[in-house]
Protein backbone atom coordinates (compact mmCIF):
# COMPACT_ATOMS: atom_id res chain seq x y z
CA UNK A 1 0.00 0.00 0.00
CA UNK A 2 1.21 3.62 -0.82
CA UNK A 3 3.89 4.78 1.98
CA UNK A 4 1.95 8.60 2.53
CA UNK A 5 -1.05 8.63 3.55
CA UNK A 6 -3.85 9.80 1.57
CA UNK A 7 -5.53 12.82 1.63
CA UNK A 8 -9.12 11.71 0.22
CA UNK A 9 -12.08 10.48 2.13
CA UNK A 10 -12.53 7.13 -0.34
CA UNK A 11 -9.11 6.19 0.03
CA UNK A 12 -8.52 7.27 3.51
CA UNK A 13 -11.72 5.27 4.68
CA UNK A 14 -10.48 2.14 2.55
CA UNK A 15 -7.21 2.11 4.53
CA UNK A 16 -9.26 2.09 8.06
CA UNK A 17 -8.11 5.80 8.45
CA UNK A 18 -10.42 8.88 9.92
CA UNK A 19 -12.32 10.97 7.33
CA UNK A 20 -14.07 14.26 7.66
CA UNK A 21 -17.44 12.81 7.05
CA UNK A 22 -18.69 9.19 5.64
CA UNK A 23 -17.44 8.48 2.17
CA UNK A 24 -20.48 7.64 -0.28
CA UNK A 25 -20.27 5.86 -3.83
CA UNK A 26 -22.88 3.41 -5.38
CA UNK A 27 -22.39 0.22 -6.80
CA UNK A 28 -23.76 0.22 -10.54
CA UNK A 29 -23.55 4.53 -10.36
CA UNK A 30 -23.47 4.42 -13.85
CA UNK A 31 -26.86 2.75 -15.96
CA UNK A 32 -30.13 2.76 -16.76
CA UNK A 33 -31.44 4.96 -13.98
CA UNK A 34 -29.65 7.98 -15.60
CA UNK A 35 -31.14 9.77 -18.24
CA UNK A 36 -27.64 10.59 -20.02
CA UNK A 37 -26.84 6.53 -20.00
CA UNK A 38 -30.21 5.90 -21.61
CA UNK A 39 -29.86 8.55 -24.07
CA UNK A 40 -26.28 6.93 -25.34
CA UNK A 41 -28.13 3.84 -25.52
CA UNK A 42 -30.04 4.12 -28.14
CA UNK A 43 -27.33 4.38 -30.07
CA UNK A 44 -24.86 1.81 -28.96
CA UNK A 45 -25.31 -1.77 -27.11
CA UNK A 46 -23.74 -2.21 -23.89
CA UNK A 47 -20.90 -3.99 -24.88
CA UNK A 48 -20.41 -1.37 -27.33
CA UNK A 49 -19.58 1.38 -24.50
CA UNK A 50 -17.68 -0.72 -22.64
CA UNK A 51 -15.21 -1.87 -26.01
CA UNK A 52 -15.09 1.96 -27.11
CA UNK A 53 -13.18 3.73 -24.29
CA UNK A 54 -14.75 7.17 -25.42
CA UNK A 55 -17.72 5.98 -24.53
CA UNK A 56 -16.97 3.94 -21.35
CA UNK A 57 -15.36 6.87 -20.33
CA UNK A 58 -17.89 9.03 -21.08
CA UNK A 59 -19.97 6.64 -18.69
CA UNK A 60 -17.89 6.66 -16.32
CA UNK A 61 -18.18 10.34 -15.67
CA UNK A 62 -21.98 11.02 -16.18
CA UNK A 63 -22.72 10.03 -12.10
CA UNK A 64 -20.05 12.01 -11.37
CA UNK A 65 -20.85 15.20 -13.23
CA UNK A 66 -24.39 14.67 -11.79
CA UNK A 67 -23.62 14.03 -8.06
CA UNK A 68 -21.41 14.54 -5.29
CA UNK A 69 -19.72 11.02 -5.55
CA UNK A 70 -16.35 10.19 -3.64
CA UNK A 71 -15.44 7.74 -6.28
CA UNK A 72 -16.22 6.59 -9.58
CA UNK A 73 -15.93 2.74 -10.77
CA UNK A 74 -15.07 2.32 -14.66
CA UNK A 75 -17.81 1.34 -16.87
CA UNK A 76 -17.64 -2.09 -17.94
CA UNK A 77 -19.33 -5.20 -16.41
CA UNK A 78 -18.38 -8.76 -14.75
CA UNK A 79 -19.05 -10.73 -17.43
CA UNK A 80 -16.71 -10.11 -20.80
CA UNK A 81 -13.39 -11.81 -19.70
CA UNK A 82 -15.45 -14.52 -20.48
CA UNK A 83 -15.03 -13.88 -24.11
CA UNK A 84 -11.47 -13.61 -24.07
CA UNK A 85 -12.07 -16.86 -22.19
CA UNK A 86 -13.96 -18.15 -25.78
CA UNK A 87 -17.49 -17.62 -24.47
CA UNK A 88 -19.90 -16.12 -26.96
CA UNK A 89 -21.57 -13.39 -24.52
CA UNK A 90 -24.77 -11.37 -25.57
CA UNK A 91 -26.72 -8.76 -23.55
CA UNK A 92 -30.38 -9.57 -24.78
CA UNK A 93 -32.90 -6.81 -24.51
CA UNK A 94 -35.47 -7.61 -21.05
CA UNK A 95 -33.73 -10.87 -20.58
CA UNK A 96 -29.94 -10.08 -19.71
CA UNK A 97 -26.70 -11.66 -20.25
CA UNK A 98 -26.39 -15.03 -22.40
CA UNK A 99 -23.64 -17.15 -23.42
CA UNK A 100 -24.46 -18.91 -25.98
CA UNK A 101 -21.81 -21.87 -25.58
CA UNK A 102 -21.67 -22.53 -21.69
CA UNK A 103 -19.14 -24.64 -19.86
CA UNK A 104 -20.50 -28.08 -19.63
CA UNK A 105 -18.49 -30.72 -20.03
CA UNK A 106 -14.73 -31.71 -19.35
CA UNK A 107 -14.08 -31.23 -22.64
CA UNK A 108 -15.42 -27.29 -22.64
CA UNK A 109 -13.47 -26.90 -19.13
CA UNK A 110 -10.30 -27.83 -21.21
CA UNK A 111 -10.90 -25.72 -24.02
CA UNK A 112 -11.15 -22.61 -21.73
CA UNK A 113 -8.35 -19.76 -22.56
CA UNK A 114 -6.63 -17.85 -19.95
CA UNK A 115 -5.54 -14.65 -23.07
CA UNK A 116 -3.53 -11.82 -21.19
CA UNK A 117 -5.86 -8.99 -20.01
CA UNK A 118 -4.31 -6.78 -21.99
CA UNK A 119 -4.99 -8.67 -24.80
CA UNK A 120 -8.77 -9.64 -24.64
CA UNK A 121 -9.69 -6.71 -21.97
CA UNK A 122 -7.62 -3.83 -23.48
CA UNK A 123 -10.36 -1.56 -24.10
CA UNK A 124 -11.02 -1.41 -20.64
CA UNK A 125 -7.46 -0.83 -19.75
CA UNK A 126 -7.51 1.92 -21.88
CA UNK A 127 -10.91 3.36 -20.70
CA UNK A 128 -9.46 3.87 -17.14
CA UNK A 129 -6.30 5.66 -18.53
CA UNK A 130 -8.51 8.07 -19.94
CA UNK A 131 -10.50 8.05 -17.20
CA UNK A 132 -7.99 8.69 -14.69
CA UNK A 133 -7.07 12.14 -16.87
CA UNK A 134 -10.21 13.25 -16.19
CA UNK A 135 -10.72 12.58 -12.70
CA UNK A 136 -7.62 13.14 -11.42
CA UNK A 137 -8.23 17.11 -12.34
CA UNK A 138 -11.43 16.46 -9.95
CA UNK A 139 -9.27 14.69 -7.42
CA UNK A 140 -12.05 11.79 -7.59
CA UNK A 141 -10.54 8.26 -7.21
CA UNK A 142 -11.19 5.42 -10.21
CA UNK A 143 -12.23 1.90 -8.97
CA UNK A 144 -11.51 -0.79 -11.23
CA UNK A 145 -13.52 -3.94 -10.56
CA UNK A 146 -13.75 -7.99 -11.86
CA UNK A 147 -16.37 -10.67 -10.93
CA UNK A 148 -15.09 -13.18 -8.62
CA UNK A 149 -14.03 -16.66 -9.90
CA UNK A 150 -17.28 -18.10 -8.27
CA UNK A 151 -19.92 -15.71 -9.93
CA UNK A 152 -17.99 -15.35 -13.09
CA UNK A 153 -18.31 -19.91 -13.52
CA UNK A 154 -21.80 -19.18 -12.71
CA UNK A 155 -22.81 -16.95 -15.23
CA UNK A 156 -20.49 -19.00 -17.50
CA UNK A 157 -21.86 -22.49 -16.54
CA UNK A 158 -25.87 -21.34 -16.54
CA UNK A 159 -24.98 -19.65 -19.48
CA UNK A 160 -27.43 -16.45 -17.87
CA UNK A 161 -28.70 -15.63 -14.86
CA UNK A 162 -29.97 -18.31 -12.82
CA UNK A 163 -32.47 -18.75 -9.53
CA UNK A 164 -31.06 -22.18 -8.31
CA UNK A 165 -27.43 -22.84 -10.31
CA UNK A 166 -28.52 -26.27 -11.20
CA UNK A 167 -25.54 -27.39 -13.34
CA UNK A 168 -22.75 -24.71 -11.78
CA UNK A 169 -23.73 -26.78 -8.50
CA UNK A 170 -24.22 -29.81 -10.34
CA UNK A 171 -20.27 -29.39 -11.76
CA UNK A 172 -19.49 -28.36 -8.35
CA UNK A 173 -20.94 -31.34 -6.37
CA UNK A 174 -20.99 -34.50 -9.36
CA UNK A 175 -17.62 -33.80 -10.78
CA UNK A 176 -15.37 -31.92 -8.45
CA UNK A 177 -12.01 -32.42 -10.17
CA UNK A 178 -13.38 -30.70 -13.42
CA UNK A 179 -14.68 -27.75 -11.11
CA UNK A 180 -11.48 -27.50 -9.39
CA UNK A 181 -9.41 -27.08 -12.91
CA UNK A 182 -12.19 -24.80 -14.33
CA UNK A 183 -11.75 -22.49 -10.94
CA UNK A 184 -7.84 -22.50 -11.50
CA UNK A 185 -8.20 -20.81 -14.52
CA UNK A 186 -10.74 -18.12 -13.82
CA UNK A 187 -8.92 -17.66 -10.84
CA UNK A 188 -5.63 -16.60 -13.14
CA UNK A 189 -8.14 -14.50 -15.97
CA UNK A 190 -9.39 -12.48 -12.81
CA UNK A 191 -6.43 -12.10 -10.64
CA UNK A 192 -4.46 -10.61 -14.27
CA UNK A 193 -7.32 -8.20 -15.26
CA UNK A 194 -7.74 -6.65 -11.73
CA UNK A 195 -4.01 -6.23 -11.73
CA UNK A 196 -4.04 -5.11 -15.10
CA UNK A 197 -6.56 -2.68 -14.28
CA UNK A 198 -4.59 -1.67 -11.15
CA UNK A 199 -1.65 -1.26 -13.57
CA UNK A 200 -3.76 0.82 -15.83
CA UNK A 201 -4.26 3.43 -13.30
CA UNK A 202 -7.34 1.87 -11.18
CA UNK A 203 -6.68 3.32 -7.63
CA UNK A 204 -9.15 0.48 -5.31
CA UNK A 205 -10.26 -2.66 -6.95
CA UNK A 206 -13.22 -4.14 -5.91
CA UNK A 207 -14.32 -7.89 -6.52
CA UNK A 208 -18.04 -8.61 -6.98
CA UNK A 209 -19.16 -12.51 -5.76
CA UNK A 210 -22.70 -12.09 -6.27
CA UNK A 211 -23.81 -14.70 -6.00
CA UNK A 212 -21.50 -16.23 -3.23
CA UNK A 213 -24.27 -16.38 -0.60
CA UNK A 214 -26.37 -19.48 -3.23
CA UNK A 215 -23.03 -21.55 -1.33
CA UNK A 216 -22.78 -23.66 2.40
CA UNK A 217 -20.33 -22.64 4.30
CA UNK A 218 -18.13 -25.96 3.62
CA UNK A 219 -18.38 -25.37 -0.44
CA UNK A 220 -17.61 -22.30 -0.22
CA UNK A 221 -14.29 -22.75 1.73
CA UNK A 222 -13.56 -25.74 -0.64
CA UNK A 223 -15.12 -24.92 -3.75
CA UNK A 224 -14.83 -21.04 -3.87
CA UNK A 225 -12.42 -19.44 -1.28
CA UNK A 226 -9.17 -20.94 -2.28
CA UNK A 227 -9.76 -19.60 -6.04
CA UNK A 228 -10.76 -15.77 -4.52
CA UNK A 229 -7.69 -16.21 -2.83
CA UNK A 230 -5.63 -16.98 -5.63
CA UNK A 231 -6.97 -14.04 -7.42
CA UNK A 232 -6.29 -11.44 -4.36
CA UNK A 233 -3.14 -12.85 -4.24
CA UNK A 234 -2.09 -11.91 -8.17
CA UNK A 235 -3.88 -8.79 -7.71
CA UNK A 236 -2.12 -7.79 -4.86
CA UNK A 237 1.23 -6.99 -6.84
CA UNK A 238 -0.42 -3.76 -7.34
CA UNK A 239 -0.62 -2.31 -3.49
CA UNK A 240 -4.02 -0.75 -3.90
CA UNK A 241 -6.75 -1.97 -1.56
CA UNK A 242 -9.32 -4.55 -2.58
CA UNK A 243 -12.89 -3.97 -1.73
CA UNK A 244 -14.37 -7.73 -1.43
CA UNK A 245 -18.19 -7.93 -2.02
CA UNK A 246 -20.91 -10.55 -1.60
CA UNK A 247 -24.51 -10.60 -0.99
CA UNK A 248 -26.16 -12.85 1.30
CA UNK A 249 -22.82 -13.63 3.13
CA UNK A 250 -24.09 -14.25 6.69
CA UNK A 251 -23.63 -17.80 7.08
CA UNK A 252 -19.92 -17.05 5.95
CA UNK A 253 -18.95 -13.90 6.52
CA UNK A 254 -15.79 -14.51 8.74
CA UNK A 255 -14.86 -16.94 5.15
CA UNK A 256 -15.19 -13.98 3.34
CA UNK A 257 -12.87 -12.08 5.37
CA UNK A 258 -10.43 -15.04 5.26
CA UNK A 259 -10.40 -15.10 1.64
CA UNK A 260 -8.89 -11.54 1.48
CA UNK A 261 -9.60 -8.28 0.72
CA UNK A 262 -8.85 -4.58 2.47
CA UNK A 263 -12.63 -3.87 2.85
CA UNK A 264 -15.40 -6.28 3.11
CA UNK A 265 -18.69 -4.99 1.04
CA UNK A 266 -21.79 -6.81 2.89
CA UNK A 267 -25.45 -6.29 2.26
CA UNK A 268 -28.64 -5.08 3.90
CA UNK A 269 -29.24 -8.53 5.46
CA UNK A 270 -26.95 -7.87 8.22
CA UNK A 271 -26.97 -4.75 10.70
CA UNK A 272 -22.88 -2.69 10.06
CA UNK A 273 -22.59 -2.99 14.37
CA UNK A 274 -23.18 -7.09 13.97
CA UNK A 275 -21.03 -6.77 10.94
CA UNK A 276 -17.94 -5.47 12.46
CA UNK A 277 -18.06 -7.76 15.52
CA UNK A 278 -17.85 -10.53 13.27
CA UNK A 279 -15.15 -9.39 11.27
CA UNK A 280 -13.34 -7.16 13.93
CA UNK A 281 -13.61 -3.50 14.38
CA UNK A 282 -10.06 -2.81 12.53
CA UNK A 283 -11.51 -4.00 9.26
CA UNK A 284 -13.01 -1.46 6.86
CA UNK A 285 -16.58 -1.95 5.80
CA UNK A 286 -18.53 -0.63 2.82
CA UNK A 287 -22.63 -0.56 2.73
CA UNK A 288 -25.46 -1.70 2.90
CA UNK A 289 -28.56 0.40 2.32
CA UNK A 290 -31.07 -1.63 0.32
CA UNK A 291 -31.99 -0.08 -2.64
CA UNK A 292 -34.80 -0.59 -2.85
CA UNK A 293 -35.34 2.02 -0.09
CA UNK A 294 -34.17 4.80 -2.86
CA UNK A 295 -38.04 4.22 -3.93
CA UNK A 296 -39.42 4.77 -0.59
CA UNK A 297 -40.36 8.90 -0.44
CA UNK A 298 -37.54 11.03 1.02
CA UNK A 299 -38.05 11.02 4.87
CA UNK A 300 -38.18 7.74 4.89
CA UNK A 301 -35.42 6.87 2.93
CA UNK A 302 -33.50 9.35 5.47
CA UNK A 303 -34.93 7.26 8.10
CA UNK A 304 -32.78 4.57 6.60
CA UNK A 305 -29.84 6.33 5.72
CA UNK A 306 -29.46 7.70 9.26
CA UNK A 307 -29.84 3.77 10.63
CA UNK A 308 -26.68 2.67 8.45
CA UNK A 309 -24.98 5.76 9.59
CA UNK A 310 -25.87 5.13 12.91
CA UNK A 311 -24.50 1.48 12.63
CA UNK A 312 -21.27 2.37 11.77
CA UNK A 313 -21.57 5.08 14.60
CA UNK A 314 -18.59 7.22 13.05
CA UNK A 315 -16.09 4.16 13.54
CA UNK A 316 -13.33 5.09 10.79
CA UNK A 317 -12.95 2.87 7.81
CA UNK A 318 -16.68 3.03 6.76
CA UNK A 319 -17.61 3.45 3.08
CA UNK A 320 -21.20 4.07 2.65
CA UNK A 321 -22.77 2.10 -0.28
CA UNK A 322 -26.07 -0.05 -1.00
CA UNK A 323 -25.95 -3.41 -0.16
CA UNK A 324 -26.43 -4.43 -3.87
CA UNK A 325 -26.15 -2.16 -7.38
CA UNK A 326 -28.64 0.66 -8.07
CA UNK A 327 -32.20 -0.60 -9.71
CA UNK A 328 -32.97 0.86 -13.07
CA UNK A 329 -35.94 3.48 -12.78
CA UNK A 330 -34.65 4.76 -8.85
CA UNK A 331 -35.33 8.31 -8.47
CA UNK A 332 -32.63 10.29 -9.59
CA UNK A 333 -33.97 13.23 -6.64
CA UNK A 334 -33.20 10.83 -4.44
CA UNK A 335 -29.96 9.58 -5.33
CA UNK A 336 -28.80 13.12 -4.99
CA UNK A 337 -30.69 13.68 -1.76
CA UNK A 338 -28.60 10.73 -0.31
CA UNK A 339 -25.40 11.48 -1.16
CA UNK A 340 -26.11 15.03 0.13
CA UNK A 341 -27.24 13.64 3.50
CA UNK A 342 -24.16 11.14 3.95
CA UNK A 343 -21.81 14.35 3.87
CA UNK A 344 -23.93 16.68 5.63
CA UNK A 345 -24.49 13.69 8.45
CA UNK A 346 -23.41 15.17 12.34
CA UNK A 347 -21.73 12.01 13.88
O1 LIG B 1 -21.10 0.25 -11.22
C1 LIG B 1 -20.98 0.80 -12.34
O2 LIG B 1 -21.53 1.88 -12.62
C2 LIG B 1 -20.03 0.17 -13.32
C3 LIG B 1 -20.59 -0.69 -14.25
C4 LIG B 1 -21.09 -2.10 -13.90
C5 LIG B 1 -22.05 -2.75 -14.73
N1 LIG B 1 -22.19 -4.02 -14.30
C6 LIG B 1 -22.70 -2.14 -15.91
C7 LIG B 1 -23.95 -2.73 -16.40
C8 LIG B 1 -20.75 -3.01 -12.90
C9 LIG B 1 -19.83 -2.81 -11.71
C10 LIG B 1 -21.44 -4.21 -13.18
C11 LIG B 1 -21.27 -5.44 -12.37
C12 LIG B 1 -22.09 -6.61 -12.67
N2 LIG B 1 -22.59 -7.03 -13.87
C13 LIG B 1 -22.45 -7.55 -11.70
C14 LIG B 1 -22.02 -7.53 -10.27
C15 LIG B 1 -22.83 -6.62 -9.44
C16 LIG B 1 -24.22 -7.07 -9.22
O3 LIG B 1 -25.14 -6.27 -9.48
O4 LIG B 1 -24.39 -8.20 -8.73
C17 LIG B 1 -23.24 -8.54 -12.34
C18 LIG B 1 -23.86 -9.74 -11.70
C19 LIG B 1 -23.28 -8.19 -13.72
C20 LIG B 1 -23.93 -8.98 -14.81
C21 LIG B 1 -24.96 -8.23 -15.53
N3 LIG B 1 -24.73 -7.12 -16.31
C22 LIG B 1 -26.35 -8.51 -15.58
C23 LIG B 1 -27.04 -9.64 -14.84
C24 LIG B 1 -26.93 -7.55 -16.42
C25 LIG B 1 -28.36 -7.48 -16.88
C26 LIG B 1 -29.28 -7.12 -15.80
C27 LIG B 1 -29.15 -5.67 -15.44
O5 LIG B 1 -28.89 -5.40 -14.26
O6 LIG B 1 -29.33 -4.85 -16.31
C28 LIG B 1 -25.91 -6.67 -16.82
C29 LIG B 1 -26.06 -5.47 -17.67
C30 LIG B 1 -25.45 -4.19 -17.19
N4 LIG B 1 -24.19 -4.04 -16.69
C31 LIG B 1 -26.07 -2.91 -17.25
C32 LIG B 1 -25.12 -1.99 -16.76
C33 LIG B 1 -25.27 -0.51 -16.65
C34 LIG B 1 -27.44 -2.60 -17.82
C35 LIG B 1 -27.30 -2.79 -19.26
C36 LIG B 1 -28.14 -1.91 -20.13
O7 LIG B 1 -27.72 -0.78 -20.41
O8 LIG B 1 -29.17 -2.39 -20.59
Amino acid sequence: MADQEPTGRFLRACQGLPTDVTPIWLMRQAGRYMAEYRKLRESYGILEIIKKPELACEVTLQPINAFDLDAAIIFADILPPLEGMGLSLEFVKGEGPVIHNPIRSAADVEALKTPPPEESLDFTLEAIKLARLELDQREIPLIGFSGAPFTLACYAIEGGSSKNFRYAKGLMMGESAVWHQMMAKFSVVVGRYLLAQARAGAQVLQLFDSWVGALSPADYRQMAMPYTQQAIAIARQAGVPIIHFGTNTNGMLELIREAGGDVIGVDWRIDLEVAWRRLGTNIPIQGNLDPVALFAPWPDLKVRAQYVLDQANGRPGHIFNLGHGILPQTPVDNVRRLIDFVHEYRR
